[in-house]
């Protein structure tokens, strides 16, 4: 495991240039993406080397970790959407090429499917992620079984509590969500992890200084062969 401390705008920079160099040498490299506010302005950086010819993502595949169960991709709380907005819509990418798990009629039976079109697609070469502060990936909340793909998962009322600063109210927030599983992540080919700010101090260090425990899933990480952290100072303050 790699670690990188640096300021955000630095880490933007730096873990863009990860795409850089995948995608000059695999330019249909599958691409796991996240969402949240961690991601931004990496994704902004990725949207500018591309408008500027530095960066094509026109052979890419992109499989998003989750989705909200109840919205569907209209909906401007959607992942779908969010994607569409921050990412998609800016570069060269085909949009048939970029998947996000449906949020509509969801069960466990139709989330596995999605594991099947990682593997058919070759499996994933980069997967983004940042972590909630409860130490979930994905939506996979404390307790999610390592072994597990994707499927359907109850939110904890503290990832309700942190996701509601995007909605109106919490009571706004969708209570379940379909995630990628600890398995789907951690057979990714290489892992781009990133925390920022205070609020993910405490969580960061359980995750890579505390024993590997089903009850924080981000400590599952320790056991990944290629993974490259970045923190800002404020994230890796306790470490
Ligand atoms: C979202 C996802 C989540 C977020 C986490 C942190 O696709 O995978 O695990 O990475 O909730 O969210 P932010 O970045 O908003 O702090």
């Amino acid at each position: 495991m790699k670690i990188i401390i640096d300021t955000p705008e630095a880490i933007a920079r730096a873990a863009a240039q990860r795409y850089v160099e995948l995608l000059g040498r695999k330019p249909d490299a599958v691409l796991g993406y996240a969402t949240g506010s961690t991601p931004l302005g990496l994704y902004a950086e990725l949207a500018r080397l591309c408008k500027a010819g530095e960066l094509s993502f026109a052979r890419a595949t992109t499989f998003n970790l989750d989705e909200y169960i109840g919205l569907d991709g209209t909906n401007d709380q959607s992942y779908r959407y969010f994607m569409d907005k921050n990412l998609f819509d800016l570069i060269d990418i085909p949009k048939e090429n970029t998947n996000v798990p449906c949020g509509l009629d969801m069960t466990d039976e139709k989330a596995a499917e999605y594991d099947r079109r990682i593997e058919a697609a070759g499996g994933i070469d980069l997967q983004l992620l940042g972590i909630g502060n409860n130490g979930h990936i994905g939506f996979n909340e404390p307790g999610t079984p390592f072994g597990s793909i994707t499927h359907t998962m109850h939110l904890t009322e503290s990832t309700i509590q942190a996701n509601s600063r995007f909605f109106a109210s919490a009571a706004d927030v969708p209570t379940s969500a379909v995630t990628m599983g600890i398995k789907t992540v951690m057979n990714a080919r290489s892992i781009l992890f990133i925390a920022l700010g205070s609020v993910k101090a405490e969580i960061v260090k359980k995750m890579l200084c505390g024993p590997v425990t089903e009850e924080v899933p981000a400590s599952v990480l320790q056991l990944h062969p290629d993974v490259e952290v970045y923190l800002d100072p404020a994230a890796a303050a306790l470490l």
